[in-house]
C-alpha cells in the first residue's frame, strides 16, 4: 500500500463541482487580485477566528512580515520566538532588520515554554511570537500575562492551527496580531501560496491593507512605503469554498489522530499530547522516538511517507550560524528535533490506512 504524507487530490475530488465553478467565476470575470472573492472569504475567516478583522495576503511569510511592521517592531529590536518551527517565523523578524532572541519549548506541547520567557527579556524586546505549532496552541494566559507586564506585542504564528482552540478561544484572536498560512497542505489550503493576518485593531487592519499594496488606498497615491504581498482571487474563491468545510475536516483530524493513538498505544513510543487547555487540530501527527531515521526509512520502504517537521532547530540551520548558537543552546528543541515523526494525515485518511501505517510501525519496534 502507498500512503503519502499528505493527499489533497482526495480533497479535490470530493469538493471538485464548488471549486471549478468557483475558479470558472473568477476566469469569466477576469479579475484576478483581490476583489470581491478575496473580500468574502476575509469576512469569514474572520468569523472563524473570532477576529474582527482578517487582511488577505500572499502567504505566511509575508502575514508574519506585516504584522510585525504594522505593530510598529523596527530595525534592532528583538523578538522573543521558539527556534522549533518553520524557519518563516524567524525570517520574518530577520527581514524587517529586527533580531530573533529564541526560547526554548516544552517538552510536551513543543510550543514556546512560557517559564523560559521573562528572562530572555531585555530593553530592545519589543514583542513575542508564539507558534501554535502542529496545530496545538501555546499556552496563550502566561504569555499573554508577561507581554501585559512588558509592554510587549504578541503576534500568534497560527500558520498550522486553523480552527484550533486555546481554552474557550480561538487561536488567532487573543494577539495583538495572528498570521495564518494558507499553504496547500495546511488544514486550510490555497491551490497556490496564500495566508491572512487576524486582529481586533482596526488600525492595525487599516496599515495591513496600506502595506500589501504599495501603501495605496487610492490608486497611485501612496502613503506609506508598502509592498506586494495581495492575495490573488483565485486563492480567495478556493478558500471561500474550502472554509465551509474546516469544521468537519477538523474533527476528522482530530478522529484520525484518537485512532492512530488506539492503534500505537502499545508501541512504547511517545504519542502527541494535547494539554487540557487544548483543542489540537493535527496539522501534524508526530510521534517521538529514539531511532526515528531508521523508522522512517522502514516506512518507506513499505510505501508510507513520513516527514520530519523540523529536523534542525532554527538557531542551528546555517542561515543562523552568523548568531554562534552552539548545540545545547536549546536542549529541548534540539532533543525534540532529532526524535520526531511525521506520520501520514489529513482528513481523507481511511482507517484501513492507519491501520496499515500503525501496523508497519508495531512491526519496526517488535523486531528493533
Ligand atoms: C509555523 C509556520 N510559520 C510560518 C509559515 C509560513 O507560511 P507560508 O509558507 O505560507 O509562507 C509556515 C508555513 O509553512 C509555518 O508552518
Amino acid at each position: 500500500m502507498q500512503i503519502p504524507l499528505v493527499d489533497l487530490k482526495k480533497q479535490y475530488l470530493s469538493i471538485k463541482d464548488e471549486i471549478d465553478s468557483a475558479i470558472q467565476e473568477v476566469l469569466d470575470n477576469t479579475a484576478f487580485i483581490l476583489g470581491k472573492k478575496v473580500e468574502d472569504f476575509e469576512g469569514k475567516f474572520a468569523r472563524l477566528c473570532n477576529a474582527k478583522h482578517c487582511v488577505g495576503v500572499n502567504n505566511g511569510t509575508s502575514a508574519l512580515r506585516l504584522a510585525l511592521l504594522a505593530l510598529g517592531i523596527k530595525a534592532g529590536d528583538e523578538v522573543i520566538t521558539t527556534p522549533f518551527t518553520f524557519i518563516a517565523t524567524a525570517e520574518a523578524i530577520s527581514h524587517i532588520g529586527a533580531s530573533p532572541v529564541f526560547v526554548d519549548i516544552d517538552e510536551k506541547t513543543y510550543c514556546i515554554d512560557p517559564e523560559k520567557i521573562r528572562e530572555k527579556i531585555t530593553k530592545k524586546t519589543k514583542a513575542i511570537i508564539p507558534v501554535h505549532l502542529f496545530g496545538q496552541s501555546a499556552d496563550m494566559d502566561p504569555i499573554l500575562e508577561i507581554a501585559k507586564k512588558h509592554n510587549l506585542k504578541v503576534i500568534e504564528d497560527a500558520a498550522q492551527a486553523h480552527n484550533a482552540l486555546y481554552k474557550d478561544k480561538k487561536a488567532g484572536s487573543m494577539g495583538d496580531a495572528s498570521c495564518f498560512s494558507f499553504y496547500p497542505g495546511k488544514n486550510l489550503g490555497a491551490y497556490g501560496e496564500a495566508g491572512a493576518v487576524c486582529t481586533n485593531n482596526k488600525e492595525i487592519a487599516k496599515e495591513l491593507v496600506l502595506l500589501r499594496q504599495h501603501g495605496e488606498l487610492t490608486r497611485y497615491y501612496h502613503d506609506i512605503i508598502g509592498d506586494n504581498c495581495r492575495m490573488e482571487a483565485i486563492q480567495g474563491a478556493v478558500l471561500g469554498v474550502k472554509i465551509k468545510y474546516i469544521e468537519e475536516w477538523t474533527e476528522k483530524r482530530r478522529k484520525n489522530a484518537e485512532h492512530y493513538n488506539k492503534l500505537l498505544k502499545e508501541s512504547g513510543i511517545a504519542l502527541p499530547y494535547e494539554a487540557d487547555y487544548a483543542r489540537h487540530v493535527y496539522h501534524i501527527y508526530a510521534i517521538r522516538l529514539k531511532n526515528r531515521d531508521m523508522l522512517r526509512e522502514f516506512l518507506g520502504k513499505n510505501g508510507v511517507s513520513a516527514g520530519i517537521h523540523y529536523p534542525i532547530p532554527v538557531h542551528l540551520q546555517k542561515a543562523y550560524s552568523f548568531m554562534g548558537m552552539k548545540k545545547g543552546s536549546f536542549p529541548v528543541s534540539e532533543k525534540v528535533a532529532g526524535e520526531i515523526l511525521s506520520l501520514p494525515m489529513y482528513p481523507e485518511l481511511s482507517e484501513e490506512q492507519m491501520e496499515y501505517v500503525s501496523n508497519s510501525i508495531n512491526d519496526f519496534i517488535k523486531n528493533a
